[in-house]
C-alpha cells in the first residue's frame, strides 16, 4: 500500500496492554494491513501522558512512537467522566487516588462523592479517543463513548477498573456485569476503533 511515496506494511498500536491489544486485533481483523503491538514491533517506551485531554494524550503517544519508528502509529487514551464531580477522574482515571490504589477503593470513593446525587445527576461515561499519526505528519482522531450512570454499589466481576460502577440503563447492567464480547460491541473503545477503521480506509 503506497501513498505520497510512503509504504505501509504494518500499523503499530502503541499499547503494552494485552487486553486492549486482543480487542483491537478482533475489531481490525480483516484490515488489509497487519496491526502489531509495541512488543511485537520490538519497542520499549515509557511515554509521559501529560496532555489535558484524551485527544492530546492519544496524539502524544501515537506521535512519539511514529517518530521513533517511522511507522503509521495508533494510540488510545480512555477514562471515566462523572458529570456531578466536574467530569473527574477524566484523563486522570488511571492515576486517580494513585496508580496502585485498588479499584475497589477508587470506586467506593466515587460512589461516596455522589451521595447527594440522584437519577440523571449521576450521569457518567467512558470515553476513548484513538489517534493515528502518519509519518508525513497527518493526524486523525476518532472518539467513542458509552453513556451510563454511577451505580449505588459495585456490581459485576467482568472487565476491569471502573466497570463495576458504570451502570448502563439501556441494558440494566453495569459494564462489569457484561460478557466481554458484548461489552466490546457497545464500548467506547469498540466504537472509537470502528470509527478509526473507517477513517483510515479513507486515508490509506
Ligand atoms: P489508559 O487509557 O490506559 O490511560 O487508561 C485509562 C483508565 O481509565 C483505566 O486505567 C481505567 O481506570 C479507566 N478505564 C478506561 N476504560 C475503561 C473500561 O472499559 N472499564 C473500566 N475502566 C476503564
Amino acid at each position: 500500500m503506497r501513498i505520497e511515496n510512503q509504504t505501509f506494511d504494518k500499523i503499530i498500536f502503541a499499547t503494552s496492554n494485552q487486553g486492549k491489544m486482543d480487542e483491537i486485533k478482533m475489531i481490525m481483523k480483516d484490515s488489509r494491513i497487519p496491526i502489531v503491538s509495541l512488543k511485537e514491533a520490538g519497542i520499549e517506551a515509557d511515554i509521559e501522558e501529560n496532555g489535558r485531554t484524551f485527544e492530546e494524550n492519544a496524539v502524544i503517544k501515537a506521535k512519539t512512537i511514529m517518530e521513533l519508528t517511522g511507522c503509521l502509529t495508533l494510540a488510545d487514551d480512555s477514562g471515566l467522566e462523572v458529570d456531578f464531580i466536574n467530569k473527574e477522574p477524566g484523563v486522570y482515571s488511571a492515576r486517580y487516588m494513585g496508580e496502585d490504589t485498588p479499584y475497589s477503593v477508587k470506586n467506593r470513593s466515587i460512589i461516596d462523592r455522589l451521595k447527594e446525587a440522584e437519577g440523571e445527576e449521576r450521569s457518567a461515561r467512558f470515553v476513548c479517543v484513538i489517534a493515528a499519526c502518519f509519518p508525513d505528519g497527518r493526524t486523525v482522531t476518532a472518539k467513542g463513548t458509552i453513556e451510563g450512570r454511577i451505580a449505588y454499589e459495585e456490581r459485576g466481576t467482568h472487565g476491569f477498573g471502573y466497570d463495576p460502577i458504570l451502570y448502563v440503563p439501556e441494558y440494566d447492567k453495569t459494564t462489569g456485569e457484561m460478557e466481554p464480547e458484548f461489552k466490546n460491541q457497545i464500548s467506547h473503545r469498540g466504537k472509537a476503533l470502528r470509527l478509526m477503521r473507517e477513517k483510515l480506509e479513507g486515508e490509506i
